[in-house]
């Protein structure tokens, strides 16, 4: 047992369940899943995306609820001593590296577009959007200048726009924001900001969606170009393009589904294991990952569904959504030109950026709080200390992607090797941890302690044997088609070939070094303090 002061605990059960719900409803949630479920024919990408769901999403969500509380029942908050204390392998808490640089690296790249988010929304306040009236071509021209596209270095200069066009700027606010909300702690930080955050988002998008489904046909001249076709063309199994089957028997839109369910949960990122282990040793956590879970669910694909693609539809047409190339063209270079052509298009402008900003500080925060428990209970540090360390951890990481903005190629790498190969890594290694090492007889026991809903047995299998061949099975195939495939592997060439993938995996590979020797720092004083408890103990 760990024992270091007083056991820190979640205020309220409503404050857990939104703040796991705040770390999970995000970018993900508004702006990858209405791009991904428009490049996949809307309709027919829901069904890998709800069998992802069903099959891998919930139950690594119930595992990493169970685990945690597990691990903070024997007075560990940091995935390495959560693992440590389930699995008695000397291995184990370095399992927890990646627990630990998933969420740190993930923040570095997150917190940057989460300033977007903000930048934007501010443009609506003092009307700077107004200028680009319809024209498509310069809503695209401000975000590459503003992101960097461009070049290096080319974000940090602003154009003529002063501090309303500097995405530094904004940054440093968001970075400020981040770590003051962490500084002061679970409950007064994390907790009571989400408790207010996320009600106002939800708010906010209802207040768009609503605007959004009372478009009706806003250009007479081109009548298909309604509401109910624009719902239409994210929902239809069946569209013009391509058939139903043809489009389900596309691996690639398996792989992607499987994917942003892990990245709009939040899970395998180390993340819920350690909000749970804040929770008391009998408080429910089977019907409170639920809640969250469809908490999530319901702004994903009710709201995000909702909003983002039928809206471009009915201004822009589908020709336009075809050719999206990337969730970023989406987020802020169409919707911005949408948003202008709209009637109330400013307030609704501002409404939705506000709200993705929320939706990112508070995934933003939770990708901070891992850290924050390694080192303070790993290595004794106070919370300054700790705060300090990371924030200029994170610092230094967030400076490398603003810089290397080029062809946004850092943020890129970052993404491809932690925010999905790290995470596929992470999610397995977790449901085999509590399936197969914990056991899953004792892991259902622990689900099942103090639940407020009957789990089904049905349950204990799929977490045992269907999850993780269904993660091995993806997993194998994205590799394949990453690594080896000839027409599409280009990420090792990549390495070998780009300065600035390899920088920049250099910088994932120096933080998971220096996780490494903090794990290793941590593992020593655990050891010692379990050597004095024995001594103690006649
Ligand atoms: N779960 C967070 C999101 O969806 C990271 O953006």
């Amino acid at each position: 047992m760990n024992q270091t002061g007083p056991k820190e605990t979640w205020a309220s059960r409503l404050g857990v369940i939104l703040a796991v719900m705040g770390s999970a409803v995000g970018l993900g949630n508004f702006l990858r899943f209405p791009g991904l479920a428009a490049q996949y024919d809307g309709g027919a990408f829901m069904i890998p995306y709800f069998i992802a769901l069903l099959l891998l999403g919930l139950p690594i969500a119930w595992v990493e609820w169970a685990m945690g509380r597990y691990g903070g029942a024997r007075g560990y908050n940091s995935s390495p001593g959560i693992y440590r204390a389930i699995w008695k392998h000397r291995a184990a808490p370095y399992a927890g590296v990646l627990a630990m640089v998933i969420p740190v690296v993930i923040y570095m790249y997150y917190v940057y577009i989460e300033a977007w988010c903000l930048a934007y929304a501010c443009r609506y306040l003092f009307d700077a959007w107004e200028k680009f009236g319809n024209d498509p071509a310069q809503y695209r021209e401000y975000f590459r200048q503003f992101a960097g596209v461009y070049g290096n270095g080319q974000a940090l200069s602003t154009e003529g726009e002063g501090l309303l066009g500097s995405g530094i700027f904004f940054l440093i606010i968001c970075f400020v924001a981040n770590f003051v909300l962490i500084y002061r702690g679970l409950t007064k930080g994390i907790e009571w900001f989400c408790k207010w955050a996320m009600p106002a988002l939800i708010v906010c998008a209802l207040i768009v969606l609503v605007r959004v489904l009372t478009l009706g046909t806003p250009d007479p001249a081109k009548p298909d170009q309604n509401v109910l076709n624009g719902l239409g063309y994210m929902w239809n199994p069946n569209t013009p393009r391509i058939g139903f089957w043809e489009s389900l028997s596309n691996p690639q839109m398996w792989l992607e589904a499987a994917g942003q369910i892990f990245f709009s949960l939040s899970v395998g990122f180390g993340i819920i294991i350690t909000y749970a282990s804040y929770l008391r040793r009998n408080d429910d956590i089977a019907l409170s990952s639920l809640t969250a879970v469809s908490g999530n669910e319901f702004c994903e694909v009710a709201l995000g569904g909702l909003i983002a693609v039928p809206a471009a539809f009915v201004f822009l047409g589908p020709e336009v959504l075809q050719q999206l190339n990337s969730t970023f063209e989406l987020g802020f270079v169409t919707l911005p030109n949408v948003f202008g052509q709209m009637y109330g298009g400013h307030l609704v402008g501002f409404l939705f950026f506000f709200l993705l900003f929320l939706a990112a500080i508070t995934s933003s925060l939770s990708m901070l709080q891992p850290a924050i428990a390694l080192l303070e209970e790993g290595l004794g540090l106070g919370r300054k200390a700790s705060v300090a360390l990371l924030g200029f951890i994170t610092a230094v990481g967030s400076a490398f992607v603003v810089y290397f903005s080029e062809n946004l190629l850092a943020l890129d790498t970052l993404d491809f090797w932690i925010g999905t190969f790290a995470i596929y890594l992470l999610a397995t290694f977790q449901v085999v941890l509590f399936g197969w090492i914990l056991g899953i007889e004792r892991g259902m026991e622990e689900l099942r302690r103090g639940a407020e809903i009957r789990v089904p047995s049905f349950v204990k299998y799929i977490i045992k044997y269907v999850s993780p061949l269904y993660l091995l099975v993806i997993f194998g195939f994205w590799c394949y088609r990453e690594f080896f495939d000839p027409e599409k592997a280009v990420r090792l060439r990549q390495i070998r070939e780009n300065l600035i993938v390899q920088l920049s995996v250099g910088l994932i590979v120096i933080v998971t070094i220096l996780f490494f020797l903090l794990i290793a720092q941590s593992v020593k004083r655990w050891r010692a303090a379990e050597l004095r408890q024995q001594e103690k103990t006649p």
